[in-house]
């Protein structure tokens, strides 16, 4: 990783806990599992101030993939986040959508039909609203990742249980930042 985006990503910490973000090893498992597993196409729910968004991005820069990451706070953390996203040097690789999910997940009819991976860091009740729409949406060997699995566990229960009884997922949830709910395609 550039020292430019290390020391970007280290200054966004400082106000971890006021943009909610996720934790640093969070940041790197997200950014290992995309090289890894080559994904190119990536859809983010909770964009905040773009700390997230910069640990995703920056793994695709190096797959030749694509962020598109939701935000619904329009007077604050969807500018601050094109701001960082800009700083960082990664926007090319970037699409900021400005809206509230589900409403504002891209249509099916329009580009990327699927995605690789989503990563879910919004609102813990609306969840099982996000996964309705999109569990056709996920490629095969595709994930969808929820933060806070451990941290919000009875919040999370009902969404948890719903990802389970579908045959063509398998899950696990880790014990990584606040605890990550891992669904694979298989
Ligand atoms: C936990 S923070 C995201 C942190 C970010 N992923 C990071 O680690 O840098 C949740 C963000 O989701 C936004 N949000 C909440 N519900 C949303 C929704 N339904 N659609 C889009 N954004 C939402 C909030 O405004 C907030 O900025």
């Amino acid at each position: 990783m550039l020292p430019r985006i290390q020391n970007l990503l280290k200054s966004l910490e400082v106000t971890r806990e006021t943009f909610w973000n996720i934790h640093e090893e969070t940041g790197k498992f997200l950014n290992l599992l995309i090289v890894s597993q080559k994904y190119k196409t990536v859809l983010e729910i909770g964009t905040s101030n773009g700390y997230s968004g910069i640990w995703l991005a920056e793994a695709l820069s190096h797959t030749k993939g694509h962020l598109y990451t939701i935000e619904s706070n329009l007077k604050l953390r969807f500018h601050l986040a094109t701001e960082n996203f800009k700083k960082s040097g990664l926007s090319k690789y970037i699409t900021q959508i400005p809206g509230h999910a589900p409403q504002a997940i891209p249509p099916s009819t329009a580009k990327p039909k699927k995605f690789d991976l989503v990563f879910f860091d919004a609102t813990k009740h609306e969840h099982i609203s996000y996964w309705k729409l999109l569990k056709n949406r996920i490629n095969k060997s595709g994930t969808i990742i929820t933060d806070n699995a451990i941290s919000h566990k009875k919040e999370l229960t009902q969404f948890i249980k719903e990802v389970q009884k579908n045959k063509n997922f398998t899950s696990v949830i880790l014990p990584v930042g606040t605890g990550l709910f891992i669904a694979i395609k298989n």
